[in-house]
């Protein structure tokens, strides 16, 4: 009788056991066939990337005459001289001597309409959150200017270094009533929100493969991203206090993630959930 339970409860075993496995492996698998999905969306949407549309609006905004002082942007300097676009993305966030800080795109961008066309701030960034704005096609059109071209961002100056430790700082710091830092979320392999695979920005392979595609059209969106909003918004889903901007925290961040992906072949604009 006793022989008997043992083998009984040994075919159990197994019996779980054998399930796990198959539960497992399905799982897996299915896990797998999402993302598969994902990636062929991805492909057919590459034709006809709708941010080509903001690159157009981008340039035309570039070559317009605009603000109080009707002038174009075109002696914009990104850090390579007066209007030189190739390759200036793919090497900020940097340090300017004329504005005193380590810019990144976007408030480099800023810096510009302040000084050239003599905008001001809020006239510069207005509607930044609504699809379409200006900001998003004019980081679009110099983002694009540097495909195909490595991630360098510069370390020319000893305050780009301090920026990127005060970003590396920020990413391991937990805040807010969630108590959540960018680490919790984004420093594990192979984890996803919903469909969107999340990086693991300590594994340079990972940042890379997600910095290249920064500025992207978020298919959810209906929209153009900037890195900027998109820190921005990861920022207010921790529940932390909002980020400005163009704000020092958001040039901190990406100094640190664009050094996490150095080496990158940009492809922006990319596409993303
Ligand atoms: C609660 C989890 C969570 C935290 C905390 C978090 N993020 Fe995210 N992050 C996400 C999710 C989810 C996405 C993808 C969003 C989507 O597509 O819906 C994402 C996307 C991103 C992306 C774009 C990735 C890509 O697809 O290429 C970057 C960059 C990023 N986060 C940076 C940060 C930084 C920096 C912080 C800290 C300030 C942070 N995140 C905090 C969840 C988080």
């Amino acid at each position: 009788m006793r022989e008997v339970r043992r083998l009984r409860s040994v075919v159990i075993r197994w019996i779980v056991a054998c399930a796990c496995v198959l539960f497992g492996v399905a799982w897996a698998a299915e896990d797998r066939r999402a993302l598969d999905e994902i990636q062929k969306y991805r492909d057919m949407l590459k034709d006809g990337n709708p941010a080509d549309l903001m690159e157009l609006k981008g340039e035309g905004l570039w070559t317009t005459p605009r603000g109080p002082k009707q002038a174009t942007l075109e002696a914009c300097d990104l850090g390579l001289g007066p209007g030189v676009l190739e390759g200036a993305y793919a090497q900020l966030p940097r340090w300017f001597d004329d504005a005193g800080r380590v810019l990144d795109t976007e408030s480099r961008l800023i810096h510009c309409m302040t000084t050239l066309q003599g905008m001001t701030t809020e006239e510069a960034i207005q509607g930044w959150t609504r699809p379409g704005s200006d900001m998003e096609a004019l980081v679009t059109f110099v983002a694009t200017k540097s495909r195909g071209l490595p991630i360098r961002p510069s370390q020319s100056h000893p305050r780009e270094a301090e920026m990127s430790a005060i970003g590396e700082a920020l990413f391991f710091r937990r805040a807010g009533p969630l108590d959540f830092s960018c680490a919790t979320c984004h420093s594990l392999d192979a984890r996803r929100i919903r469909l969107q695979e999340l990086p693991n920005f300590l594994d340079p392979a990972s940042a890379r493969e997600s910095m290249i595609q920064w500025p992207a059209y978020r298919v959810s969106q209906s929209a153009v991203w900037t890195l900027e909003r998109r820190l921005i918004d990861c920022i207010r889903q921790m529940r932390a206090p909002d980020a400005d901007y163009g704000s020092d925290v958001i040039v901190a961040l990406q100094m640190y993630l664009q050094r996490q992906a150095s080496g990158g072949v940009l492809e922006a604009p990319g596409i993303k959930r």
